[in-house]
């Protein structure tokens, strides 16, 4: 079991039939902002990501390129790993489905149901999705095609190993009316509640049609599942079965599941079920963000509006694009991309809030004090609010982060950043300037602003680790010794260092 000090997340693995873009990348950026923020709150933080490389999509995806599935995989699992690496994604695992790890676990879990009589040989016909790896009754089609994604469906009729899914109704509905944080956002989890309590029906977890997948165990005429062997990723990654490593012991039950909301019921229906006929622990927590549009429509190829995080990022800088991502729209609602939005953010609350709050407090230590702090004098008023300001809202942060609420959270450190360009304003430090007698106080202004920008980059730094950093070196801090854990008090920064008057953080964006 894992202990208060450990944290478990994971991103879904991404389908290798298709190449990295925005929507991919936000699941991981959401994941990589919590995980630095619970590594900055002293835990120890498993991160995982990866690949989904089976199944028939994937095969057939491969043929049409004239590739075998692993080549294609091969090919593909790059340009997700490249686009994290660039990202500044800090995962600390990459699961690939094609790895033997995986499927010594999926194989053992497969076994290990069937062991208990869960899983059973029967004959399947019905409808299938081959884009959403999905069966459908006659009854859930539209006009003959797939309910979720609209595209005509394949009638299949083949010998399947079942699993006892509809066993686990009862059991299930219970787990989640007892821990009401386990499927989140709330208007998500009323959603699968109604699905479970319409009736629960045995899963085919077996395919006979292609061979690109893991066989079952002493029926290798038949291919594991592609959401079985999928799902299982989030314990082989940890080492489940052997556990040689003692990671699976440590990290499960995960903390959290972050995923899009089109494949919450396999995270919260299928997953669940099969992990209780393993007699294995369920996740701690599932969270379903939305979905983006690109300047209102859906993104497509056919429409060729795909967004391509690794040109966005060479156009505006990661952390412009880590930042506008989690900003713009709540975790767990729809959201719609567009460059003018993108453009806005960077413009006014990078370039203008923050990076003039860095720049001016900066540029005003090296007019007024040849840049080295002095020791703070008499506090006053106006400083007592600021203080208590931050202070306070750290711990508003704490909460969003915790709710998995990052643009509230981010909102909440841009408070701050309004509250310390107030207080320049307020303090008006170059009328202080004029009159010699009003030197201690100028210094106790300096000390307090530059004070106020150290936390602030604290408090960026997991949604934006490159500024973050850049804003310790500019204070002359280390930022590898910023724990946010041990850093979040007022008064930490040492009189006498010497701060030289910072670059622009972010240049405006010129409107194209
Ligand atoms: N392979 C499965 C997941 C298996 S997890 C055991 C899969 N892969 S996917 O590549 O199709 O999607 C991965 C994630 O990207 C999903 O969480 C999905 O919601 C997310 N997104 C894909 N397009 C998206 C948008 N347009 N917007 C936001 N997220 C989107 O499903």
């Amino acid at each position: 079991m894992s202990d208060d000090k450990h944290f478990y997340l994971t991103t879904p693995i991404y389908y290798v039939n298709d190449v990295p873009h925005i929507g991919h990348a936000y699941t991981t950026l959401a994941c990589d902002a919590l995980a630095r923020y619970k590594r900055a709150r002293g835990y120890e933080v498993s991160f995982l990501t990866g690949t989904d490389e089976h199944g028939q999509k994937v095969e057939k995806a491969a043929h049409a390129k004239g590739e075998t599935p692993l080549e294609l995989a091969d090919r593909v699992v790059k340009r997700f790993q490249s686009l994290w690496e660039k990202l500044n994604i800090s995962n600390t695992d990459f699961i690939r489905t094609s790895q033997e790890r995986h499927k010594l676990a999926v194989q053992e879990i497969f076994r290990n149901i069937e062991a208990k009589g869960d899983i059973y040989l029967g004959e399947y016909e019905d409808w299938y999705c081959t884009p959403c790896e999905t069966f459908w009754t006659e009854t859930n089609l539209l006009d003959g095609n797939c309910p979720d994604c609209g595209r005509p469906t394949d009638k299949l009729k083949e010998e399947s190993y079942f699993f006892r899914m509809s066993k686990y109704q009862e059991q299930l509905l219970a787990h989640i009316e007892a821990n009401p944080d386990f499927i989140q956002p709330k208007s998500r989890r009323n959603e699968i509640l109604s699905f479970i309590r319409e009736g629960l029906r045995d899963l085919s977890i077996s395919r006979t049609t292609f061979s690109w997948g893991i066989p079952v165990p002493n029926n290798d005429k038949h291919i594991i599942y592609v959401w079985f062997d999928a799902l299982t990723n989030y314990i082989s990654a940890l080492g489940y079965p052997h556990d040689s490593e003692g990671n699976f012991k440590k990290f499960w039950p995960c903390d959290v599941h972050v995923i899009g909301k089109d494949i919450l019921r396999f995270h919260t229906v299928y997953w669940p079920t099969f992990l209780m006929a393993a007699g294995i622990p369920l996740p701690k927590k599932v969270f379903a963000h939305g979905w983006w549009t690109v300047e209102g429509q859906k993104m497509s190829k056919s429409l060729a509006n795909v967004v391509e995080p690794n040109m966005l990022i060479d156009k505006y800088g990661v952390d412009a694009i880590r930042y506008f991502l989690l900003r713009e729209v709540p975790f767990g609602l729809d959201g719609d991309f567009s460059h003018s939005a993108l453009v806005h953010r960077i413009n006014s609350d990078l370039a203008n809030d923050l990076g003039n709050l860095v720049s001016r407090s900066t540029a005003m230590l090296s007019k007024y004090f040849n840049g080295e702090l002095t020791n703070p004098g008499k506090t006053t008023e106006t400083d007592t609010i600021l203080q208590d300001k931050f202070i306070r809202q750290i711990g508003v942060v704490d909460d969003h982060m915790e709710a998995l609420a990052f643009n509230k959270a981010l909102q909440s450190i841009w408070e701050l950043v309004s509250a310390a360009n107030k207080y320049i304003d307020d303090s008006a430090p170059w009328a202080l300037a004029k009159d010699a007698d009003q030197r201690e106080r100028l210094g106790t202004v300096m000390y307090n602003l530059l004070e106020a920008v150290r936390l602030i980059g604290l408090l960026v730094t997991p949604f934006m680790p490159g500024t973050g950093a850049n804003i310790c070196n500019i204070l002359g801090i280390d930022p590898d010794d910023q724990q946010l854990d041990k850093h979040d008090k007022w008064g930490l920064l040492q009189p006498g260092t010497k701060i030289e008057k910072a670059a622009p953080l972010f240049p405006r964006i010129e409107s194209e």
